[in-house]
């Protein structure tokens, strides 16, 4: 039998015990073993939780019972949640998380403990959700170098975008519907403002390269800054507007990483990707495009992946995988790239094409430039008086 706790009952983590519910009994039977729920931790109380004679306020019970093997850490931020972390692994425990702010933050020191201890630190639930995307690049997709990845990594303002597309809802009422359904984060701004998106791409560009990305080396937009007039001048050309993620492998051992909204065209997989689900396109140098799809928050679906990494670690008790970004990244500025930028405002296509050179005309003041750095975007937008100025992938 393996002994595990929950550490945070909040939405993942009491989806992690409603799966170990429903499916405790299929999940015994393909480890050969049963699992045991033996602690969850919270500071607060669960008088009436059927979990209630399980439940626990003090960390050290947990740290000291060599019983426990495995520790899934459901708390968030990098609070207590990163000195339990830390104390587990010490301790020789197994630890898997759903926290992808302290991954993204703290994932070296951490996978460095682990490694010390011989225990590992698993983490398949900070990305994408459900979406089975982690394992798959480290093991189905390790004979690659990996050169893109480009993803729809926050399920909320995904989920925002959509409604507000095919619904005109307004954004605070579409956020305040994430909220109730647990796909927002606790400060809702960490979604909205795109650093929810912004851990997950240093976390996905740190296990393709190798190399530690921190979320202050990637340039960040979130979506607050969108004008519906935008959403619909794409629409009516043809183009979707979604926040993305995006990290590139560079010539000469450098790389880059941003998060923004951009224009993608309806022809493009990532487009159709709708309401709270996540998309990630990788392209590796053998296997060419891959695409993950599937839900990106919510109890059950992160549940799922948590729990997969709980039993990856009992399988292979004393088999160490082997994640490791120890060395840090030589990072380009994103706006260094030729990309080619939407532009809206009350200039003429002459005057466009003046300053730009071959733009493709959108319709109502709007303009796709040819590829430039964003100075020189930023540049034309200023010489045009743009309104608007957005990526397009
Ligand atoms: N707030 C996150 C999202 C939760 O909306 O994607 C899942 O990481």
């Amino acid at each position: 039998m393996a002994n595990i706790a929950i550490m945070g009952f909040g939405t993942v983590g009491a989806g992690v015990a409603k799966v170990l519910e429903m499916n405790g009994a299929s999940m015994a039977a393909r480890l050969e073993e049963p699992l045991h729920l033996k602690y969850i931790l919270d500071v607060r109380d669960f008088d009436q939780s059927p979990y209630a004679d399980r439940m626990i306020k003090d960390f050290s019970i947990i740290e000291n019972d060599p019983e426990v093997e495995v520790v899934v850490e459901t708390i968030g931020g990098k609070g207590v949640a990163l000195d339990f972390t830390r104390r587990c692994l010490q301790a020789g425990k197994h630890v898997v998380t759903s926290n992808k702010e302290l991954v993204a933050t703290h994932g070296k020191e951490l996978l460095a403990i682990a490694r010390a201890r011989n225990v590992n630190y698993l983490f398949e639930a900070s990305v994408g959700g459900g979406i089975p995307l982690l394992r798959p690049m480290y093991e189905c997709l390790a004979a690659n170098e990996i050169e893109e990845i480009i993803g729809i990594l926050n399920g909320t303002t995904n989920y925002i975008l959509t409604r507000m597309v095919q619904d005109e809802i307004a954004f605070s009422t579409a956020l305040q519907e994430a909220q109730g359904m647990g796909y927002a984060e606790r400060d809702p701004a960490a979604d909205v403002e795109g650093l929810d998106a912004c851990r997950k791409i240093c976390i996905l560009s740190d296990l393709a390269f190798g190399r530690e990305v921190l979320p202050d080396e990637v340039s960040t937009e979130g979506i607050s800054g969108i004008h519906l007039k935008d959403v619909d001048i794409a629409a009516a050309a043809g183009y979707r507007i979604k926040l993305l993620g995006r990290a590139i492998r560079l010539p000469e051992g450098r790389q880059t990483a941003y998060v923004a909204p951009h224009l993608v065209r309806e022809d493009c997989p990532l487009a159709g990707v709708d309401g709270v689900f996540n998309a990630v396109m990788l392209r590796g140098n053998a296997v060419g495009d891959v695409l993950f799809y599937g839900r990106g928050a919510g109890d059950l679906p992160t549940a799922s992946a948590v729990l997969s990494d709980v039993m990856d670690a009992i399988a292979h008790r004393s088999k160490r995988r082997n994640l490791d970004w120890s060395q840090s990244a030589q990072m380009v500025s994103a706006s260094e790239l030729p990309m080619s930028w939407y532009l809206r405002g009350a200039f003429s296509a002459g005057d466009a094409r003046a300053v730009c050179g071959p733009v493709t005309l959108l319709g109502d003041g709007a303009v796709i430039t040819p590829p430039m750095t964003a100075a020189k975007a930023r540049e034309a937008a200023e010489k045009l008086g743009a309104a608007a100025m957005l990526h397009v992938l």
